[in-house]
């Protein structure tokens, strides 16, 4: 979604806020801006591309001032375009906004306002806010009261900021149910959607909570309730990524420096604190029911988890995609609902919890961005400690949290007497940081090459059994996200039941195959490989065993425990998506149409 910064100093800050807004691209693309106050008034600069192009445009970095607010934007109302770009400035010019999430009502005030007299330059639902302010302040005279009374009249969700001519000094921000995060320091104080808009100047946060706004001047933050104007305790954390794991450090894309960084996202989540694990687990045979709630990635992330507890605790664990969850779900006091995030901002699955919440539920979560929404909202939350993911698709923010998910299966299933398999797949996961490593080793040059032949293919099929499936689903996902490629996965069992008719020479398929070790799990997938054989089908097998007889061509994996091996396949084909999609001059990091962290629902 789009990426908000601010900054509020006693020096020139188009520099750093010019970097700040870089850092955050990856939450929206199309178009970007900033807003400083200065002697002269208000700078207003925004255009549509990229920060970079944008800045080569209408210079951003040399603009006088030290109080400011920037925004990237991920159009949902309003095409891209220049008019559309934040930040939105009122009829006198006087404040301008930054805003981030959904304005239900927009169209309703948006008509009051201009039978005011209001005059609108874009077809946003954020340029309401800007011009209530304006009203509120010309009737009120306090700005404090205007922006507080502005945004009682807004439905729906939103991060926001806002400079104004009437008091230069400060910025003013407010969220609901939309991320906002302020960095603090004694000589500035600085606004971001996210850590990395600020991480290059300090790591001391706070976060803002639902229902609060805030103001901000150098080096001091006064926080208060929406509702009732009252000062509120500020709690200040102190974030744990650096600014060097935020950087691409010599690789070419972030995508392939997070699918390199994986055996050390291996060793991470096997660090993260037993007793944390322990209390999950513990939680989970306390309730009656539990559900593992994600969407898109992490949705399968539960998939491949809702095979562990099968396997390691001998127990169904329902999985629901989250934006389907209120549909679905049967949630009483006696159930837990488990969501699974990477940035812990995403709408459906925040609002999967909130739904749990109201219906008296206890709620967990295993996410890898501290001080996120979502780890504020649950009643256990397990931080994987995996570092920024800054590539749009998620890599090893995944591998972190099958791993967690994997260390709490083995917990649960101690706790029910399995204690034998719990030990052999803690031992085997020390093992897995060098089998991957080993695999990104050996493998990466005829992964790389194998893409390179295959990237004209339009067509791709993922097909697995057992916990390959929902590593199959993974795999699919990765592929079309970052190349427009059209990917499919699915059982492997499930194509003869239909999606055999698609299987022709221009329609290749990747089987990912157990060892020969796993018996009939081998067997039915090699049986399914020959279904598509006997079609006239391409066929790459992803597997620990040479089968040239069967395969047309092989990535060939290290060999690894049962448990294990199903991640060695999801690193290989994660290698698989990144080079085809380097193949066909892809933006791989910023995938066309994809934002990372989806705040809206
Ligand atoms: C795919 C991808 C998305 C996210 C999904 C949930 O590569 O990144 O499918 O997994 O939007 O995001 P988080 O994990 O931030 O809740």
């Amino acid at each position: 979604m789009c990426g908000i910064s601010g900054i509020v100093s006693q020096q020139a800050i188009s520099g750093d806020l010019f970097e700040s807004i870089r850092n955050l691209e990856y939450r929206g693309y199309d178009s970007c801006g900033v807003a400083i106050v200065n002697r002269h008034g208000l700078v207003v600069r925004k255009d549509i591309g990229t920060v970079e192009e944008v800045n080569r445009r209408v210079p951003l970095t040399e603009i006088e001032g030290s109080v400011g607010i920037a925004h990237t934007r991920w159009a949902t109302h309003g095409a891209v375009t220049q008019a559309n770009a934040h930040p939105h400035t009122s009829c006198a010019a006087d404040f301008a906004v930054v805003h981030n999430g959904i304005i239900g009502n927009y169209r309703y005030l948006r008509e009051e306002l201009v039978s005011e007299g209001h005059e609108f330059r874009s077809s946003t639902d954020t340029e309401v806010i800007v011009h209530l302010i304006e009203k509120y302040h010309r009737s009120m005279g306090s700005l404090e009261r205007a922006f507080v009374k502005a945004l009682g009249r807004l439905e729906g969700s939103y991060a926001v900021a806002m400079v104004s001519l009437h008091e230069p000094d400060r910025i003013y921000c407010a969220r609901f149910e939309s991320p906002l995060l302020i960095g603090t320091r004694a000589d500035a104080t600085y606004l971001g959607s996210d850590v990395n808009a600020f991480l290059g100047f300090t790591r001391s946060v706070i976060a803002l909570e639902d229902g609060q706004y805030a103001i901000l001047l150098p080096g001091q933050v006064c926080v208060k309730d929406i509702a009732t104007r009252q000062m509120q305790a500020k709690t200040v954390l102190d974030v744990d990524w650096n600014v060097e794991s935020a950087q691409k450090g010599g690789h070419p894309h972030f995508m392939i420096k997070e699918i390199h960084e994986q055996p050390q996202t291996v060793i991470q989540a096997g660090e993260v604190d037993t007793a944390a694990i322990d209390g999950l687990a513990d939680m989970m045979a306390r309730h009656r029911r539990t559900y593992l709630v994600g969407v898109g990635t992490t949705f399968y992330v539960a998939q491949m988890a809702q095979y562990y507890f099968s396997s390691l605790a001998r127990t169904f664990i329902p999985v629901i995609s989250s934006d389907e969850f209120r549909s679905l779900a049967q949630v009483d006091a006696d159930t837990l609902v488990i969501a699974i995030s990477q940035s812990g901002e995403t709408y459906d699955t925040l609002d999967a919890i909130r739904f749990a919440k109201e219906r008296g539920a206890r709620t967990a979560a295993v996410c890898n961005t501290m001080g996120a929404s979502l780890t504020r909202l649950v009643d256990h939350a397990i931080i994987q400690g995996s570092g920024p993911e800054i590539c749009v698709v998620s890599t090893k923010a995944a591998l972190g949290q099958i791993v967690v998910l994997l260390r709490v299966a083995a917990a649960l299933g101690r706790l029910s007497g399995a204690t034998d398999r719990a030990e052999t797949v803690m031992r085997d996961l020390r093992a897995l940081p060098d089998a991957i490593q080993q695999l990104l080793d050996e493998r990466t040059g005829d992964i790389a090459a194998l893409a390179k032949r295959h990237c004209h293919i339009r067509h791709w099929l993922f097909l697995g059994r057992g916990i390959y499936y929902p590593v199959a689903l993974e795999s699919a996902l990765k592929m079309k996200e970052v190349t427009y490629l059209h990917a499919e996965g699915m059982p492997a069992g499930f194509l003869k039941h239909g999606t055999l008719s698609l299987i022709d020479e221009g329609f290749f398929t990747v089987i990912l195959a157990p060892s020969k070790e796993e018996g009939a799990l081998y067997t039915a997938t090699m049986g399914n490989a020959e279904e598509v054989k006997a079609r006239g089908g391409y066929l790459i097998g992803s597997l620990a065993d040479e089968n040239g007889e069967l395969f047309d061509e092989q990535i060939r994996l290290p060999k690894a425990p049962p448990l294990l091996a199903p991640l060695l396949h999801l690193v290989a084909l994660q290698l698989f998506a990144y080079f085809t999609a380097v193949a066909l001059q892809r933006n791989v990091d910023r995938p066309r149409s994809l934002a990372k962290s989806v705040t809206v629902g």
